[in-house]
């Protein structure tokens, strides 16, 4: 099978496209044949051994796949070859076949195309455990989103309108905000020509935002935390701008909490309590309360191109590479 490797860090065109063994699938394992590999954040800097997780060399990224099961482990039950599912892997979806746990596979629902199936878990796994269970949002209340156009942000958005909140997306380019307008957000924020802090004041007659969902940091958090209400939520998700410091005294002045969110480690701490919010997200799917929302999608042979263009700013919703069939 043909798979992408990160052989030596550095950036995306030093990643490399090689023929390598099939995998077998071992005891509770299925093997997928991968037709859809959604490329997220974390694979920019993984890549470059900018992250925290860090596989050994040499590694495909892409950390979450969809596809069609093509052979089954001994002691799986619940799963035939042919069904399509989907997965979290962390790294190593950038490749025609994957052996995963059949534990942590999860049929596609339907109306679901494979594409849209992959880039599901890490944006709207994320943005839901921290809008249900980290910041409790209410339908009357108002929440800001930055980086509203990307993977995460964009579930945000779609979740937050879903949940009845007012959103209000926030993102770098007028082109982005408009994406967001289509998927929930009322109101928008272009951070590059508008002043945030005052915004945001301006479009909550002066209260600020009940909630921030901050995937973005850098220059951008201090402005929306100061313009979070009193008891607000401010939402650590992500870093892309880079790690902000914040003064303290402000969460003090506004009794607003800053929470954060770290997804991955608490679906790994609380199996069941995550396997019920992905059931709720494949209700929402099923009944078309969220649609995914894929803006571009690349060959295998292109997948440097599928991360660079998350590296450039560029992306809006998923960037999916896609194999034969998908
Ligand atoms: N805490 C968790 O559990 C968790 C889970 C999943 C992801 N994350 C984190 O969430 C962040 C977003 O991930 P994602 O996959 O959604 O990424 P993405 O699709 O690339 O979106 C990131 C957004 O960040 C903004 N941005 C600001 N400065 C940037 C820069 N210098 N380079 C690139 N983007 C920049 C961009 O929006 P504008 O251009 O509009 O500013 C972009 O839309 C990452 O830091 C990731 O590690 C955290």
């Amino acid at each position: 099978m043909r798979a992408v490797l990160c052989k030596a860090y550095g950036p995306p065109e030093s990643l490399v496209l090689e023929e390598i063994d099939d995998p077998v699938a071992g005891p509770g394992q299925i093997v997928v044949d991968v037709k859809a590999c959604a490329i997220n954040y974390p694979d920019v800097l993984m890549i470059q051994d900018l992250y925290q997780f860090k596989p050994p060399l040499p590694f495909s990224p892409g950390g979450e796949i969809a596809g069609v099961v093509s052979a089954v482990g001994d002691g799986v039950d619940g799963f035939a070859v042919g069904e399509e599912v989907f997965s979290g892997v962390g790294s190593g979806g950038l490749r025609e076949k994957v052996a995963i746990k059949a534990a942590s596979a999860i049929p596609v629902p339907r109306g679901l195309s494979l594409p849209q199936a992959a880039g599901v878990l890490n944006a709207y796994g994320t943005s839901w455990h921290a809008l249900k269970d980290r910041a409790d949002l209410q339908p009357d209340e108002t929440l800001v989103v930055l980086g509203a156009a990307g993977g995460v942000g964009l579930a945000a958005v779609e979740l937050g309108a879903m949940m009845g909140a007012t959103v209000i997306a926030a993102a770098s380019t007028d082109k982005k905000l408009a994406v967001c307008l289509e998927h929930g957000a009322s109101l928008t924020i272009n951070y590059e020509t508008e002043d945030l802090k005052q915004r945001m004041r301006d479009l909550t007659d002066g209260r600020g935002a009940d909630v921030v969902y901050d995937p973005v940091g850098g220059p951008y958090a201090e402005p929306a935390l100061r313009s979070t209400a009193w008891e607000g939520r401010f939402l650590v998700i992500g870093f892309t701008a880079g790690i902000p410091k914040l003064p303290l005294n402000l969460p003090l002045l506004k009794a607003c909490s800053v929470v954060g969110v770290f997804y991955g480690a608490w679906a790994a701490r609380e199996p069941e309590r995550n396997r019920r919010n992905l059931e709720e997200l494949v209700e929402f799917i099923e009944a078309g309360k969220i649609q995914p929302y894929v803006s571009t999608t690349y060959p295998l042979e292109r997948a440097a191109d599928a991360i660079q263009e998350l590296a450039d700013r560029r992306a809006e919703g998923k960037v999916v590479v896609v194999m034969d069939g998908g």
